[in-house]
């Protein structure tokens, strides 16, 4: 299967629309992506993705063959934070399983290693996220703790795990 990154258009709406809709997903990501996930809100995600400042945050479309499948975010830190970014993500449910995320997360941490001087990329998946979890480790990314408590999603507590992939380790590859 051929898996590229693309930066965002505006016909993105529609795949958004379809896959983004998706309890399954939202139980595993922020409150900021929504549950029901409407047209009004995939249209003002696409929006905000052709707007956004290209040196805080990368915003990319993960397309199989050809189709749009998911998106992949990488999202700078500020102040003294500033050498590290935080990696998020999700797929249509129709396409889990196959090794897409894996490669997805591998292209991102290369494009945010080589547009920006950043020598850290982590990501904070929930204790219980054993597929985000997994796809961490085969791309690379070492376990560095656990945070207890450290979420509230949707009435209850959850411990989260951190990931992360330093530059060096990259480049000893
Ligand atoms: C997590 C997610 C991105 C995985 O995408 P994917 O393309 O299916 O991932 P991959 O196929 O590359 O790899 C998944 C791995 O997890 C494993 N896995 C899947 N479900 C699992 C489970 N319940 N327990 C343990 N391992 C599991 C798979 O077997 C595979 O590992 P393997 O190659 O060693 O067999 C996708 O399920 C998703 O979008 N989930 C909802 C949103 C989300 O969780 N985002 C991440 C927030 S941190």
């Amino acid at each position: 299967m051929d898996i590229r990154l693309r930066p965002w258009r505006e016909e993105d709406e529609e795949f958004l629309t379809r896959y983004a809709n998706d309890k399954e997903i939202a139980r595993w990501l922020r409150d900021v992506f929504p549950y029901p996930y409407t047209q009004e809100n995939a249209r003002g995600f696409v929006a905000y993705c052709l707007a956004v400042d290209q040196e805080r945050e990368l915003l990319r479309v993960i397309e199989a063959d050809g189709q749009a499948v998911g998106s992949i975010s990488l999202t700078r830190g500020r102040d003294v934070e500033c050498r590290s970014a935080e990696l998020g993500y999700w797929l249509g449910r129709a396409f889990y399983g196959k090794g897409i995320m894996t490669e997805a997360v591998r292209q991102m941490c290369l494009l945010g290693l080589e547009r920006w001087n950043i020598v850290r990329i982590f990501a904070q998946p929930y204790a219980q996220n054993l597929a985000s979890c997994r796809v961490l480790e085969k791309a690379g990314f070492s376990r560095e703790g656990l945070l207890h408590q450290s979420i509230w999603k949707w009435g209850q507590l959850q411990d989260s795990c951190i990931y992360a992939l330093l530059r060096e380790n990259l480049e000893q590859v």
